[in-house]
């Protein structure tokens, strides 16, 4: 019997979406508001949902404190506050889309779980505009 526990947390960052070797005109016409040259921040939700199975023991599928200690270190304390694009360096070569950015959470929590728990990320950039990634 597979349960989903989710914990809910979130982050404010800076980020511009552009390349490079792309004119600052493409950039524009590509990424719109999100290539503003002097950056602009996002206040960021994500939903982090694990399933697995109920541990007889405990009643638990994971230990609630756990996850939210897992999430601090490997998510806020890695992203928050920070300008992504210069002080994250998995984005100092990727674009900081919430695309990139829902992976790079993924993967930084994957190995700190239970490998036969199943992690699901749903990261929200605006209220309205969501991206979900699951491995
Ligand atoms: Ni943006």
């Amino acid at each position: 019997m597979k349960v989903t526990v989710s914990r809910k947390a979130h982050f404010n960052a800076a980020h511009r979406l552009y390349r490079k070797d792309w004119s600052d005109e493409k950039n524009n016409s590509v990424f719109g508001k999100c290539s503003n040259p002097h950056f602009h921040g996002h206040n960021y939700e994500l939903i982090v949902h694990v399933t697995g199975n109920i541990d007889p023991e405990t009643g638990y599928v994971m230990d609630m404190k756990n996850l939210k200690n897992l999430i601090k270190l490997e998510v806020e304390d890695k992203l928050d506050h920070k300008n992504l694009n210069q002080e994250v360096p998995e984005f100092y070569n990727k674009i900081p889309t919430a695309e990139n950015i829902v992976v790079f959470i993924f993967n930084a929590l994957r190995p700190n779980l239970n490998s036969e728990h199943q992690l699901s990320i749903t990261l929200y950039e605006t209220p309205r505009n969501f991206v979900s990634y699951s491995g």
